[in-house]
């Protein structure tokens, strides 16, 4: 295959990606494509997402990485794969020697609708990855845009993350792919910065909160990064609720135990479910008569409570919960 050397374009700001009902996407559960029978588990873990993995979960001797994309080739050919709304493979990444094998390998596959790409640090590294998506494309065409998630990892990913995140394919989203969401890999980020992460996560705060800001601003999923301390599922709630709070839409997970968890806690809670209720309910009244401002357990609530608590009930429903009917 052709390799392709990297080039700018300018940037954009629209996005192609909707959320449907049954696309709730909150749990992204990694399964090393080394091993048959984790890609055998894989079929009975009710992630949203399921990762399958080329990348650091596989050793990196090239006979491994070779045996792991042709079990992950062959595993994809089963009748009883998630759907591929379900399904997202990491690639190796654009540096290795692995990247055009597995690319070109993968998106033959029509179960492949989503990549996770490692160690993304600019726009020119997104132009590089879709001119090879393009080309695959004129074999193998598609009728929805193959959706692209850039894995920050490193410090020149977060100097670059606006242009990562407004990212345009200059073969247009069909052809050439498009960023549907921003996922943060906390353990490269720290190797790459000498961030010396901890237990309170207070190290890491700037750098999430700048990739859920970021993801926002163009439309994108925001997922958090991977809590490895996989027994701990306290701890997992603590983080998760902290990365909600943040802002983020979804989290990695490296184990089955730990999407339970996550898809509980990605969700809006029932006193949040209520309490935008009661605000939906309360300014229809309010504006029935003229009012802007209402007063609701104490606490002022106006036009933007209002954008909030839409959210919510959206979320809510996505996710198949039950809204209470406010008189
Ligand atoms: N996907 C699918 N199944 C998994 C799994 C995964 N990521 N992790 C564990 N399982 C399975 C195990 O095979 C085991 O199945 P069994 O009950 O049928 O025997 C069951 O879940 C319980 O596993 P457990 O014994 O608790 O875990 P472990 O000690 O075997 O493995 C890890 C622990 C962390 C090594 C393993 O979970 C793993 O490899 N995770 C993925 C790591 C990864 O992808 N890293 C890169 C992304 S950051
Ligand atoms: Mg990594």
């Amino acid at each position: 295959m052709q390799r392709f050397s990297r080039t700018t374009v300018g940037p954009k700001s629209t996005r192609c990606f909707t959320t449907s009902k049954n696309e709730i996407r909150r749990s992204y559960l990694y399964v090393p494509s080394s091993s048959d029978k984790l890609l055998e588990k894989s079929l009975t873990v009710k992630s949203d997402i399921i990762i399958y993995d080329l990348e650091d979960s596989v050793s990196p001797a090239p006979a491994d990485k070779k045996d792991a994309r042709d079990r992950l080739r062959t595993f994809l050919k089963r009748k009883d794969v998630p759907q591929a709304e379900r399904v997202a493979i990491r690639l190796n990444d654009i540096s290795t020697p692995f990247f055009q094998q597995d690319i070109t390998h993968i998106l033959q596959s029509p179960s492949v609708r989503t990549l996770i790409l490692p160690k993304i640090h600019s726009a020119q590294d997104l132009h590089y990855v879709s001119r090879h998506i393009h080309q695959i494309s004129q074999k193998h065409p598609h009728e929805t845009p193959l959706r692209i998630v850039p894995s920050i990892e490193s410090a020149r990913a977060l100097w670059n993350l606006g242009a990562i995140a407004g990212w345009q394919s200059e073969h247009g989203a069909l052809q050439g792919g498009a960023v549907s969401g921003l996922l943060f890999a906390a353990e490269d980020y720290c190797a790459d910065t000498s961030i010396i992460r901890t237990r309170s996560r207070q190290e890491l705060l700037y750098t999430r909160s700048q990739i859920a800001i970021a993801a926002k601003a163009f439309g994108l999923e925001a997922i958090d990064m991977v809590c490895i301390h996989y027994k701990d599922l306290e701890y997992l709630k603590d983080e998760c609720e902290d990365g909600r709070r943040l802002g983020f839409s979804g989290k990695q997970a490296i184990h089955p135990a730990q999407v339970e968890t996550i898809q509980n806690t990605f969700v809006p809670t029932a006193e949040e479910i209520l309490r935008a209720a009661k605000i939906l309910r309360g300014m229809q009244v309010a504006h029935a008569s003229q009012k802007g401002a209402i007063g609701l357990d104490g606490e002022m609530i106006d036009a933007p409570m209002i954008k909030q608590a839409t959210k919510i009930v959206e979320i809510a429903k996505e996710a198949g919960i039950e809204i209470p009917q406010i008189n």
